[in-house]
């Protein structure tokens, strides 16, 4: 019989409210059937570690500098993920870009990433955390939002799954833009999970 549980692997950096935004989505049953196997992070103090630690989901520090270079560092990752059976891999405020080696391991839908930006516009190398809504607000644009999009060789470059709008006001700052996008980075990574996975076939009987 198929197995319609599925396992997830978060990948964070940050403070893991996208992390969190899954943890309570799984126990509201708005993503049934579907547990985070392992969280990931490439900082010791990710606050996401915590988050995890609370919710009892195995978590593990991988710590950059215990590896040689890049390629070593994502083997690793790798084979904690493969040892996992994940179904899918989520890349929520992850900030290290993968290397090839690793996204070619994987079928192209398994990983997604969630992006703070309308892309194709204001995604790419450098282009994280605030770096993204201050270009946004220094270029004036009267709207930005999220994007989650599979993630391939390109950076933030992959198919798009789900984006969602938000305005952008005059007064805005940094912090209020991304507290506004925030929110509904929160309500779109769940409902890109639950499209993306796959979904038990039903036989007539
Ligand atoms: C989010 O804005 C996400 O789009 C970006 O990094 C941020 C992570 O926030 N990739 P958090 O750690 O989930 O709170």
């Amino acid at each position: 019989m198929e197995n319609t549980h599925k396992r997830l692997a978060v990948l964070v950096s940050g403070s893991g409210t996208n992390l969190q935004a899954i943890i309570d989505a799984i126990k509201d049953r708005s993503l049934p059937n579907t547990e985070i196997a392992i969280v990931i992070s490439n900082k010791q103090d990710a606050y996401a570690l915590k988050r995890a630690e609370n919710n009892d989901i195995p978590s593990i520090f991988l710590d950059p500098k215990q590896y040689k270079s890049k390629e070593e560092y994502d083997q690793k990752l790798k084979a904690i993920i493969k040892e996992q059976n994940i179904d899918l891999i989520v890349l929520a405020g992850y900030i290290r870009i993968l290397t090839q080696s690793f996204i070619q391991a994987f079928d192209k839908d398994k990983i997604i990433n969630i992006h703070p930006a309308l892309l194709p516009k204001y995604g790419g190398k450098g282009m994280y955390g605030n770096n993204v809504h201050k270009a946004v607000l220094e270029n004036n644009e009267k709207e930005s939002g999220c994007t989650i999009h599979y993630v391939t060789h390109e950076v933030d470059a992959g198919p798009i799954i789900a984006h969602e709008k938000v305005p952008v006001y005059e007064n805005d700052t940094i912090e209020s833009l991304s507290k506004r996008i925030r929110v509904k980075e929160h309500k779109l990574l769940v409902k890109a999970i639950n499209t993306v996975l796959p979904k038990p076939i039903i036989r007539a009987k």
